[in-house]
């Protein structure tokens, strides 16, 4: 009874096609990340999820990501760029590293957003926007009988001497931000003389640049400086965390997403470009608690997200910051005049 049925018929015509026509590649991406790494898993999977392509992702820090992508340069293996301080996406930008695209999707971005973009030749696009501050752990501040800092230069006095927590400026684009930050908003040489007097208090330069609140919310660091969603998103875990826009103003970053030049899998990328600019993809960052500000103007915001219009930002100076000689600059003079002091 099965032996006529018409698909049984058809199968040998089936065989003989697919082997007589090349088999399509599967789709793939090759996805550097900068982002939480919660946050990047599920981008990659809901990706996969969404069209079928293949991801293979790698998590790293903003400036170690730019690090990676420039000694592949010759033979790139990323096809796109997404999350991190967008300081180091525009040097990328600068040094010949990245893809200029101009998604449909753009007619629905902030204009923070675009304005990134139009600075980095349409080589990158904002994709959300966070300030930066710090955050401490109220336990371990009582424990150790130390006053509540509300300020920048609070954190400089001698008490809290082996209590603050930040990233090393060169792997981290959160500690590049704060670097950038104070210089702004102090002037270089105080800004370096703050830089100096704060390295005293420091127990530790780690590599990424939400690792200091981290480390305060298990209570083995007491104040961490970071972007203020990312000591909002401990705190909303239920760890004892308080959240500080210093007083005297402060800096904030717009991350990044940029298509990186000669990478193997361009279309994967622009469709992982158009499909991360999309409000429904950016809404759900809430899911993994990351509470920036995103891109697209229609995407829902948290209530428990800082609100940016009730902190004191300055009018941070993306294109010179995020150029590449003043990058290199102000690094090299962090590594020799401050990273080196005795603490
Ligand atoms: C955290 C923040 C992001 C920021 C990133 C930079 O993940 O949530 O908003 O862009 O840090 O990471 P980095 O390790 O380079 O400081």
């Amino acid at each position: 009874m099965f032996r006529n049925h018409p698909s049984l018929l058809l199968a040998p015509v089936v065989l003989a096609a697919s082997l007589s026509t090349p088999v399509q590649a599967a789709e793939k991406l090759t996805y550097y990340c900068s982002a939480e790494p919660d946050w990047c898993d599920l981008m990659a999977t809901s990706f996969e999820e969404a069209t079928g392509i293949k991801v293979s992702m790698t998590r790293k820090s903003s400036g170690e990501t730019l690090a990676q992508i420039k000694a592949e340069s010759s033979n790139p293996k990323g096809d796109i760029w997404w999350g991190g301080t967008g300081d180091p996406h525009l040097q990328a930008t600068e040094e010949g590293l990245a893809e200029e695209y101009i998604s449909p999707m753009r007619g629905e971005q902030n204009d923070w957003a675009i304005r990134q973009a139009e600075s980095g030749g349409n080589q990158t696009i904002g994709i959300y926007s966070g300030a930066l501050g710090y955050g401490y752990n109220e336990e371990v501040l009582k424990a150790n009988n130390l006053p509540e800092p509300a300020c920048w230069k609070d954190l400089l006095k001698p008490e809290y001497k082996g209590h603050v927590q930040m990233a090393n400026p060169n792997s981290s684009g959160t500690a590049y931000t704060t670097l950038a930050t104070i210089v702004q908003l102090f002037g270089e040489d105080e800004g370096f003389e703050f830089m100096k007097g704060l390295h005293k208090n420091i127990n530790q330069y780690t590599k990424s640049g939400s690792a200091p609140i981290k480390a305060a919310a298990r209570g083995e660091n007491t104040i961490g400086i970071v972007f203020m969603h990312d000591a909002v998103k401990q705190a909303a875990s239920g760890f004892p965390i308080k959240v500080v826009a210093p007083c005297e103003g402060t800096g904030y970053e717009v991350g990044g997403m940029t298509i990186i030049k000669g990478g193997r899998n361009p279309e994967s990328a622009r469709k992982f470009y158009d499909w991360a600019l999309t409000a429904d993809v950016q809404s759900r960052s809430v899911e993994v608690k990351s509470f920036q500000v995103m891109s697209n103007k229609s995407a829902v915001p948290s209530p428990q997200a800082p609100d940016l219009a009730s902190i004191k930002l300055i009018d941070y100076d993306f294109e010179k910051y995020g150029s590449s000689a003043e990058r290199k600059r102000l690094l090299k003079k962090w590594d020799d005049e401050v990273s080196v002091l005795p603490q």
